[in-house]
């Protein structure tokens, strides 16, 4: 089945994933490109539009990413943003006022064309969101303008008879007001169905995936976590036995995590190897307290273990649930900024010579879990929080020992029970117990205690880059303590975190 789509010409600009994302959220499958794409390339019977995003470069500068002009006969309505809309004014006979200095941030624009098509329903003044250095100063021949702002003469354009439209801003950054309806308004135009959805995604990933295993076999890392949850379901869908996946124990789970994951995917006929590797593990961080020097540790641990059980696989392709977030932050777009080093991605894919399959790589975190539906994966599993691939390692500040992680362990299995009972679980982000390398006096009927302080974090966030602390309710907090000191051998005091990121990091390490 093909499925009818939006090409989208990849520029370089930042918000280039956000445009497929705002279509996805249309209804509307976009499909993104490199800029030397031909019309050949991108044509066929079901492209319905295009969209030319924006990009770093400037449209005057020598060697600067052009477009194919027989793109602009391919017979279906074309939209530039930014980037897109200059290289159209240039193309096209307008003119062009050339910029060093970068305007970013929010803007006022006055929508001018009545009867425009891609501000239909809108009138006067919109806030919308730019980003640019060059600008269209003349619209070319034959394209009216439809919005301008105070510095910007050309903010939109149109040539209604030959479909084509050009905006200065970007309708995918959410500042812009009114660019979700904007970006409808193109796609009804292009007579797009709307339809696309979580069950379209699969199928069409289902697919490619099956060209590009072909007969190969498949190893995936299973985490418990929703990513590689989802990616695995989606596999098997498309692949069913040629995928298995290992789960690895390194000792630093949730208490019974093991046994858990093993009942969530007890009904998929999933073929996973569950490996308790946990003796490996933590003889290795006996005694070992620099954050950094524990999470190499695990980390390197990790590919050993993994990377034996997947020769007795003997696999071709390693399968990774690698979202559109993770493509960011570990390539550095946008200004992500790497703090700690994160283990779950890097090394593998280099040392296990496999090719990766990533079927996951432009969905957002809500995305996933909205295939994660889709596939049948239990909602509780679906909303669970994430937790970091080095585990309780870095709930744990000082010495790691097996008694220590027992006692955590039981802790925040509490916390989590607790939270889950009073319906907190789902209105924070992340939550967890810390065990502090503090000891506390503390008195348990008539005898005097020396033992742990256990430290509770709960916290709300969007993307995790920032974040604030749960205002969970006193008594939620006294029920917990009471049962954690009561429960808990080696506890003897609760404490709550009260600290936001920034200043503070989420985990402790
Ligand atoms: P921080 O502590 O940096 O955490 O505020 C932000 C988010 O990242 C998770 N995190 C990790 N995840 N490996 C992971 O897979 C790691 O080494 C790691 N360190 C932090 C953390 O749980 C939070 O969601």
């Amino acid at each position: 089945m093909h499925h009818e789509r939006i090409a989208i010409l990849d520029y370089g600009s930042q918000y280039t994933r956000l445009i497929t994302r705002r279509l996805r959220e249309l209804g509307a499958f976009g499909l993104v490109y490199p800029p030397g794409a031909t019309a050949e390339e991108i044509g066929g019977g079901d492209l319905r539009g295009v969209i030319l995003s924006g990009g770093p470069n400037s449209v005057l500068e020598d060697g600067a990413p052009g477009i194919d002009p027989k793109i602009f006969e391919l017979g279906v309505p074309v939209l530039g943003i930014c980037y897109g809309q200059q290289l159209m004014a240039r193309d096209f006979g307008g003119e062009l006022h050339r910029s060093t200095q970068r305007e970013y941030g929010k803007a006022t624009i006055r929508c001018q064309g009545q009867d425009s098509v891609l501000f239909a329903g809108m009138a006067g003044e919109q806030v919308v969101w730019m980003s640019h250095g060059d600008h269209v100063e003349k619209a070319p021949e034959g394209y009216a303008v439809t919005a301008s702002t105070s510095t910007v003469p050309v903010a939109a354009m149109e040539n209604r008879s030959l479909r084509r439209y050009g905006i200065q801003f970007h309708p995918e950054v959410t500042h812009s007001v009114n660019g979700s309806a904007l970006l409808l308004n193109f796609l009804e135009h292009c007579g797009m169905a709307l339809d696309w959805n979580a069950g379209h995604f699969i199928e069409e990933k289902v697919r490619q995936i099956r060209t590009q295993v072909g007969s190969g076999r498949v190893v995936l890392g299973l985490s418990g976590g929703v990513d590689s949850s989802v990616a695995a379901l989606l596999l098997h869908r498309a692949i069913g036995k040629q995928l298995t996946c290992v789960f690895v124990d390194h000792g630093l789970m949730r208490k019974n995590e093991m046994k858990q994951v093993q009942a969530y995917f007890a009904p998929f006929d999933l073929r996973v190897v569950c490996v308790d590797a946990s003796d490996e593990f933590l003889d290795k961080l006996e005694g070992v307290t620099d954050p950094e020097t524990k999470r190499k540790l695990i980390g390197s641990t990790f590919i050993d273990v993994f990377d034996r059980e997947a020769k007795k696989i003997a696999a071709d392709f390693l399968g990774q649930g690698t979202t559109y977030p993770d493509v960011i932050e570990s390539s550095g777009i946008g200004g992500a900024v790497l703090v700690k080093s994160h283990h779950n991605v890097g090394g593998l894919p280099e040392r296990m010579k496999l090719k990766l399959v990533e079927p996951l790589r432009e969905l957002f975190k809500d995305e996933v879990r909205k295939a994660g539906l889709a596939l049948g994966l239990p909602e509780d599993m679906n909303q669970r929080h994430p937790f970091p691939g080095p585990g309780l390692a870095v709930r744990l500040p000082g010495a790691i020992t097996r008694e220590r992680v027992r006692i955590l362990q039981e802790a925040d299995a509490i916390f989590l029970e607790e939270l889950k009972t009073s319906g907190w679980y789902a209105k924070t982000s992340q939550a967890f117990a810390v065990l502090l390398p503090v000891q506390t006096v503390g008195i348990m009927g008539d005898e005097r205690t020396f033992e742990f302080m256990c430290a509770l974090r709960a916290v709300t966030s969007e993307d995790f880059m920032t974040a604030d602390w749960a205002r969970l309710p006193h008594e939620l907090l006294d029920r917990i303590a009471q049962r954690i000191v009561r429960e808990v051998k080696g506890i003897n005091r609760v404490v709550f975190d009260i600290t936001s990121k920034p200043p503070a990091t989420i985990e402790y390490e």
